[in-house]
């Protein structure tokens, strides 16, 4: 393991995020293979659990794909690419990054997972029907940003996922926003209103979710060597994310479905839980009075998505989703 490359690495990334896009460092910043395989097997498999807990929901809500080719765009290692082919056989996928080295890593390992995929780099003017994108908005520039959101008008789908930090998350609300008049929003949001999070009050909120990280890496000596040299929680693995659609919607999405934001807060006897839902993000409160199973079940292992029973601000029972 090279660890003098993931610490420097690291800092970089946490750089990132106190930058404005208009500072982003235009360098490719991977050095060598060995950086490639540490980070791939560290920071992209932590990357790897925010998308499997993404997909998984997806999966369950009985989102597909849309056939055709699936750009991993600002591959590095390309762990998006790979955990969606994963998810759902592929034919086709597109890399691309502005490292070479990165690229050529990342078609290595698709091919060695997935012998009978297509992998190829990606054309500058390549159409995909599915772009996956993966921590990447911290380092663009605002014209790279926006090449990139016409590149996004072009596909039939966009499956999106970055650091669960407040600044990531207002970043990837205004990717929304921007782009809603084209597509669907299928997640997180439980409705295609503007975004709750920008109503006045709600500022110092963001729009972030816990990874399911598997339970191995809790016990796994590795893991905890990483987590120790890195100063890195494994066991809260925070993720912003969007998934937009334009095909057609199969189903009216149910209007009854609320987000939960982080996780609920829980005090003696009762529970708050800042919600997303139709009628915006609100601070609700669950009374272990109410719903003495909701609650528990909630402190033992907290949901995503959940319909709830409502009065006002009071949760007065309800069922998880996902
Ligand atoms: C933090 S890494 C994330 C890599 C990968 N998507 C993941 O989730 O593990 C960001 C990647 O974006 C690439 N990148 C940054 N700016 C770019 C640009 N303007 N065009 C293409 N790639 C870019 C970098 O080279 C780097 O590989």
């Amino acid at each position: 393991m090279n660890w003098n490359a993931l610490r420097r690495l690291r800092e970089r990334f946490l750089a990132f995020e106190q930058r404005s896009g208009a500072e982003a460092d235009r360098t490719d910043y991977w050095r060598s293979h060995s950086e490639l395989a540490s980070y791939d097997f560290t920071f992209g498999e932590r990357i790897g659990w925010k998308w499997d807990t993404v997909l998984d929901e997806l999966k369950l809500r009985g989102w597909t794909p849309p056939e055709g080719a699936v750009l991993d765009w600002g591959c590095g290692t390309g762990v998006a690419g790979r955990r969606v082919a994963q998810a759902w056989p592929q034919q086709r996928l597109l890399l691309s990054d502005r490292s070479h080295p990165a690229q050529n890593f990342a078609a290595a390992r698709a091919r060695a997972a997935f012998p009978g995929l297509t992998v190829q780099f990606a054309a500058a003017d390549c159409a995909p029907e599915l772009l996956v994108l993966s921590h990447v908005i911290n380092e663009l520039t605002p014209e790279a940003l926006e090449r990139l959101l016409g590149l996004a008008s072009k596909a039939q789908a966009v499956l999106w996922v970055e650091p669960g930090t407040h600044e990531s998350s207002r970043k990837l609300i205004a990717v929304r926003e921007r782009l809603l008049a084209r597509f669907r929003g299928i997640a997180p949001c439980p409705h295609a209103a503007a975004c709750g999070m920008l109503a006045p009050g709600n500022e110092r909120h963001w729009c972030h979710h816990f990874a399911r990280v598997p339970g191995y890496v809790h016990t796994d000596p590795g893991w905890g060597r990483f987590a120790q040299t890195l100063e890195i929680d494994l066991s809260s693995v925070p993720f912003s994310f969007l998934v937009l659609d334009r095909r057609p919607a199969l189903a009216a999405p149910c209007s009854r479905e609320a987000r939960v934001i982080g996780v609920p807060r829980h005090y003696k006897g009762y529970a708050k839980v800042l919600s997303c839902q139709a009628d915006g993000v609100k601070e609700l409160v669950l009374q272990k009075r109410d719903a003495p199973e909701l609650l528990k079940a909630m402190k033992k292992a907290p949901g995503s998505l959940y319909q709830w029973e409502r009065e006002g601000e009071k949760i007065r029972g309800g069922e998880r989703i996902f």
